[in-house]
């Protein structure tokens, strides 16, 4: 029986809800039923179908090769044996390149469980989520660090560091959400950023890498299991599975610290 039997499912306005109630949300990635099923049970309240799955499922070097069709896939696996949990699916690489493109991938994934879908970055992405939301797509933005970039960015590096990057991050953040985001998830941003963020915006902030403020947290499940992925361990990722002692106590025990602020703490957060 799961410890969070007779709970209502999380619904999108719901999250906004939680924000304003001051409850932290605790997010996992998940890429198959089993994990998935688990992860419901043990209380985890967003599940993300990362395109993350391309290096720790797929054992690509970036996330960059993973499909539309791969995507789907896994969002249907997950959406199968979810019962309280939201599933939010990422928009994979260019999949979001135009408002277009970006509704046939959304529908493509909404159809196949996900209530809400995840696109990295500000600039033209704006226009992609106002043209989302107008048509009923729930739309979280991915901001800081976005994997996606990392031709670009030259690797994956903290984000925000200096004053003028810092107020162009919060910038996108207010635009992200006028545009009609409803969730946004932070990756690696020095804490105080983070905190100023997440004050200035009525939705909830989902921090990867961002510290302890965010109204929420999101890990990667390779990750927090202390799975060796293949790549450089990041500062903030935290072996949950040595504290919890079985999957189902790691998940439980991932809630629980995100819940009551335990985690991150400032070894697992930039400062
Ligand atoms: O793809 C992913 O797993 C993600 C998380 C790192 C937030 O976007």
């Amino acid at each position: 029986m799961s410890v969070h039997a007779g709970q209502k499912p999380w619904t999108v306005p719901a999250l906004a809800e939680a924000k304003r109630e001051g409850r932290r949300l605790a997010m996992l990635t998940a890429y198959d039923a089993g994990f998935a099923r688990i992860m419901d049970q043990a209380g985890i309240d967003l599940v993300l179908i990362g395109d993350s799955l391309g290096m720790v499922v797929q054992g690509h070097d970036s996330t960059l090769p993973v499909t539309v069709a791969d995507m789907a896939y896994h969002t249907a696996a997950v959406a199968r044996v979810l019962q309280r949990a939201l599933l939010v699916a990422d928009l994979p690489f260019q999949a979001d390149a135009t408002p277009e493109r970006a509704l046939d991938a959304s529908v493509a994934l909404l159809q196949a469980g996900a209530q809400m879908v995840k696109i990295e970055g500000a600039g033209h992405k704006l226009e992609v989520v106002r043209f989302l939301v107008e048509r009923e797509i729930p739309v979280c933005t991915h901001l800081g660090l976005t994997p996606q970039s990392v031709l670009r960015l030259g690797g994956f590096k903290l984000q925000g560091r200096d004053e003028q990057a810092a107020a162009r991050l919060l910038a996108d953040a207010r635009a992200a959400v006028e545009a009609g985001a409803s969730l946004l998830v932070l990756e690696c941003v020095p804490t105080p950023l983070a905190q100023k963020i997440t004050a200035a915006v009525e939705v909830p902030t989902i921090g990867i890498g961002a510290g302890p403020h965010c109204d929420g947290q999101v890990l990667v499940l390779h990750d927090m299991l202390g799975l060796d992925s293949g790549h450089r361990r990041p500062r903030f990722v935290k072996d949950f599975l040595a504290q919890g002692g079985s999957v189902a106590g790691a998940f439980a025990a991932y809630a629980q610290a995100v819940r009551d602020g335990s985690f991150p703490d400032a070894e697992h957060a930039y400062a």
